[in-house]
């Protein structure tokens, strides 16, 4: 059956408002008719349905997988929907206790003491990682040389120890940053998920100075907001950052701060000093606050570029993460 559209309805009705009424309808019919012979050979891909909700976590503790799926409604002579059938994301619960028995070690050890390969000889499995394919359930028997695959893992098993990846449907699969494993979505440049690198600036401020001043010279103000911070720097004296709270953060109130990393602004602030005059200030943001980058007076070149929110009024919105 196909379907009325509602515009071209009202452009029947309002441009023969004199004919009688008998008339317009029997022309709507008419046309309603033809749309459904048409859908018959109705062409292009069926409709979804919406998505079903997640499914509980695979595992019973720590990390597993949690999978929602959707049906496609097709009419005859209809293609496939177009898009996935199904999304899989990674659920994480509470710790496992200490000493419980990791996912993968526990499907190995289902054939112990089984006879599994065509005897009756029995062993008892563990995992091995030293297969070729991460989510076959590969198992050494123990005291032998010799693995076994048992097909694929459950879905959730982590592909190897320590991986981020989680075996689904025989494939290792890792979190896009919308959650969803296997999207591929990356965080663009301005912290936002499959972004295009427009809802932020790339600024560069070079800052040269040779005055005599009692005071710590203001360089640049950075933004709160702002992302991927680098900071270089060469002279006799040394970077200080202050916070927004007027604090120094580094080398502020004439003392030398070590190198080393640095909470400000809610992000690590990593510095580092060479043995001659270059130093370099690097955080990866973004920042909850505004950071003043300062230099003693003296001889000094300082460099830095930063991503910074393009309008100040949307901060908060443009500084998304996941
Ligand atoms: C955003 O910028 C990064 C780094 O400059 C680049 O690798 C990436 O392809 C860009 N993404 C888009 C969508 O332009
Ligand atoms: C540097 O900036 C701070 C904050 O904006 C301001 O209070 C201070 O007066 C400035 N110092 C100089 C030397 O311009």
């Amino acid at each position: 059956m196909g379907k009325l559209r509602p515009e071209r309805v009202e452009w029947l009705a309002s441009s023969h408002t004199e004919r009688p009424r008998l008339f317009q309808n029997l022309l709507l019919f008419l046309w309603a008719l033809l749309n459904c012979a048409l859908g018959l050979s109705a062409q292009g891909p069926g409709e979804w349905t919406l998505w079903v909700s997640w499914t509980r976590c695979s595992s019973s503790c720590g990390r597993g997988v949690s999978v929602r799926s959707r049906r496609c409604l097709r009419l005859p002579g209809e293609e496939p929907c177009w898009g996935d059938s199904h999304e899989y994301r990674l659920c994480q619960l509470p710790d496992c206790p200490p000493g419980a028995v990791p996912f993968r070690d526990l499907q190995c050890a289902l054939y112990n003491g089984r006879p599994v390969l065509g005897t009756q000889k029995t062993y008892q499995w563990v995992p091995f990682y030293g297969a070729p394919s991460q989510c076959d359930l590969n198992c050494l028997a123990e005291g032998h040389t010799f693995y076994h695959s048992f097909g694929r893992v459950l879905d959730g098993t982590a592909c190897s120890p320590g991986a981020h990846g989680v075996c689904v449907a025989g494939r290792c699969l890792s979190a896009g940053c919308d959650g969803l494993l296997g999207s591929g979505a990356l965080e663009d440049r301005c912290g936002r998920c499959g972004g295009a690198n427009d809802s932020c600036l790339f600024v560069q401020r070079v800052f040269r100075d040779a005055g005599a001043f009692a005071g710590y010279w203001n360089v640049t103000l950075i933004p709160e907001g702002a992302r991927h911070i680098r900071v270089a720097h060469r002279s006799r004296n040394h970077l200080a950052l202050m916070g927004g709270d007027g604090r120094y953060v580094l080398n502020g109130d004439w003392a030398v701060s070590p190198p080393g990393t640095y909470e400000a602004a809610g992000t690590h602030v990593v510095y580092t000093r060479d043995p001659g005059p270059e130093e370099t200030l690097r955080a990866a943001g973004p920042t909850s606050d505004d950071l003043l980058l300062q230099v003693p007076p003296g001889l000094q070149e300082g460099q830095r570029g930063a991503d910074a929110p393009r309008d100040p009024s949307t901060r908060g919105a443009q500084v998304w993460s996941g």
